[in-house]
């Protein structure tokens, strides 16, 4: 494997020891609560299933809640729970895929933050902060934080990275209980306090997968579409994307750090994945593993010899599989629905989960964390970093000793692209993880009956719900005229 030349700006970094990544991070939810076990009894699913595969509850905004209102409640308490001084931060980037703003982007959450710092009496955000918001699929935010990085780096400035996000689905479709909503901010710069981040050691892929998982704004005769925040989707399609694009992006990742597939993923203290529903990275934690075993090892591993007769899949074909890139078929009027780049690797994945080291290989990585994601559902571009802030509170709790340890992390987007972080965990970090309070970000939460829930999910306001303290929308324009319009904008209001 050829030696990879480090750049002269930033071996001089490196020399000077100068690092950025993650300080701080807060999160923000919608209290309104579906609890999967009562959704299971509405709709006749399988409680077994939905609480092995997908979790157990997911929030709903309620007409006062927004991807703003969200995205700004995360970002407030992110600044107060870590004494950021605001006139610091010269960028503040929004990651997200449901905004309901074409235009404006992460420029709403500075004009709202700035209205609250001044009711706290604390100084408002530098005018001379960069404002971007950042689209694609649930990987905005992973995208985000690697720009707040190399701003960091670059600029000698903090950052903000902001994550929200609604995951509607339409009600019926295999996605409802995939839901979710919520927003998780992160304080990015340099020396951080939490995980410092190599930008140079992260792996990155990307293809144009068509039709897996987008949101078009016009139908097929080019009217605007009647419901924007559903998906257009096709689930077993998304799957094998994620599984693919993740896979190519370790690969990148192992070549560029130049270390052992196998070797490198056992030495590491945690993985954190997007996190769709519960099942997927443990999906795709089980491929990384077994595509790892077929990496390091020229005919095979030890693992891969036991598991190919014991599924009956012929080992030169698994290896071949695991190691080739994988084309999507030319498009037909069907769709890819049948495309399925991984059919003996998915007997292997199969056969894995049932011998003991699925434990240890598979489940034991992910389990920092898991429990409390089970309460969030899908929050897209914000569920890799709720799951790494459950997964550093829990550890730090428990009294675990990470500094100066890797962990990884797999951001995905659909489309679809897909991100391998790997994070150093920094000699402060259970300080720090001690002020992200994701199990107060929990509360207050409300169990929605099964008509509040359908009322909730068709935008309907519902009589005698609590609303809780923070941003909310207040009202929404509806003006027209040749000299104001300022129809469909939402103004917020903010209670302490
Ligand atoms: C997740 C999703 C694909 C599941 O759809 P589904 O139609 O219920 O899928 P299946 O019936 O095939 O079941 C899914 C899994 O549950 C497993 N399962 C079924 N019953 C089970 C039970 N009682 N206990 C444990 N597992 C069970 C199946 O074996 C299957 O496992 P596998 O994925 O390892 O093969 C669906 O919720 C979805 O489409 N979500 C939105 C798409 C999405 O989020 N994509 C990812 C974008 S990043």
């Amino acid at each position: 494997m050829a030696l990879q030349r480090t750049p002269p700006a930033r071996r001089a970094q490196q020399d000077a020891g100068i690092t950025a990544g993650i300080s701080g991070m807060a999160m923000d939810l919608p209290p309104y609560r579906v609890s999967l076990e009562d959704w299971c009894g509405w709709t006749g699913a399988s409680w077994d299933k939905i609480s092995a595969v997908v979790g157990h509850a997911f929030r709903v905004p309620g007409p006062a809640q927004s991807v703003y209102t969200m995205a700004a409640n995360a970002a407030l308490k992110l600044i107060r729970q870590n004494d950021v001084d605001p006139a610091r931060i010269g960028l503040l980037a929004l990651g997200t895929e449901s905004s309901n703003d074409n235009s404006a982007g992460s420029i709403i959450i500075k004009g709202m933050l700035d209205q609250a710092l001044d009711d706290h009496g604390l100084p408002r955000l530098s005018q001379h902060c960069e404002v971007p918001e950042i689209k694609h699929a649930c990987l905005g935010g992973v995208y985000a934080l690697k720009n707040a990085v190399r701003h960091c780096l670059l600029e000698d400035s903090a950052a903000i990275v902001i994550c929200s996000d609604l995951a509607l689905y339409a009600r019926g479709s295999s996605g409802e209980p995939t839901q979710g909503a919520g927003a998780v901010a992160l304080l990015v710069e340099r020396n951080p306090a939490l995980a410092s981040l190599e930008l140079g050691h992260a792996g990155r892929a990307s293809d144009y997968r068509i039709s897996d998982f987008r949101k078009p704004l016009m139908d097929a005769d080019r009217r605007p579409r009647s419901n924007l925040h559903y998906p257009v989707f096709n689930g077993r399609f998304s799957t094998y994307c994620y599984l693919d694009q993740v896979r190519n992006a370790l690969s990148h990742l192992y070549q560029r750090r130049g270390v052992s597939p196998a070797e490198w993923l056992q030495e590491l203290r945690a993985v954190f994945f997007h996190r769709p529903y519960r099942r997927m990275p443990q999906s795709a934690f089980a491929l990384v593993r077994l595509c790892a075993e077929a990496l390091s090892h020229g005919d095979g591993s030890r693992l891969l010899k036991r598991l190919c007769p014991e599924t009956g899949v012929a080992l030169d074909e698994a290896l071949g599989e695991m190691r080739e890139r994988h084309e999507l078929p030319k498009h037909d009027a069907d769709g890819p629905g049948a495309w399925n780049p991984f059919r003996r690797t998915n007997e292997l994945m199969k056969g894995l989960r049932a011998t003991p080291e699925f434990e240890e290989l598979v489940l034991h990585p992910l389990r920092w964390g898991d429990d409390n994601m089970m309460q969030l559902g899908n929050i897209y571009s914000g569920a890799l970093f709720a799951w790494l802030a459950a997964g550093l509170e829990e550890a730090a709790r428990a009294g675990e000793s990470w500094a100066g340890d890797e962990i990884l992390l797999i951001g995905y987007g659909s489309g679809d692209a897909a991100e391998a972080l790997p994070m150093r965990v920094c000699d402060g970090w259970k300080e720090a993880a001690g002020r992200i309070h994701f199990n107060k970000a929990l509360e207050p939460a409300y169990d929605l009956s099964r008509s509040q829930y359908e009322a909730l999910h068709a935008g309907l306001a519902v009589d005698d719900l609590p609303s809780p303290p923070g941003f909310r929308v207040e009202s929404i324009g509806t003006k027209t005229g040749q000299d104001f319009q300022d129809e469909g904008i939402e103004y917020y209001a903010y209670s302490a």
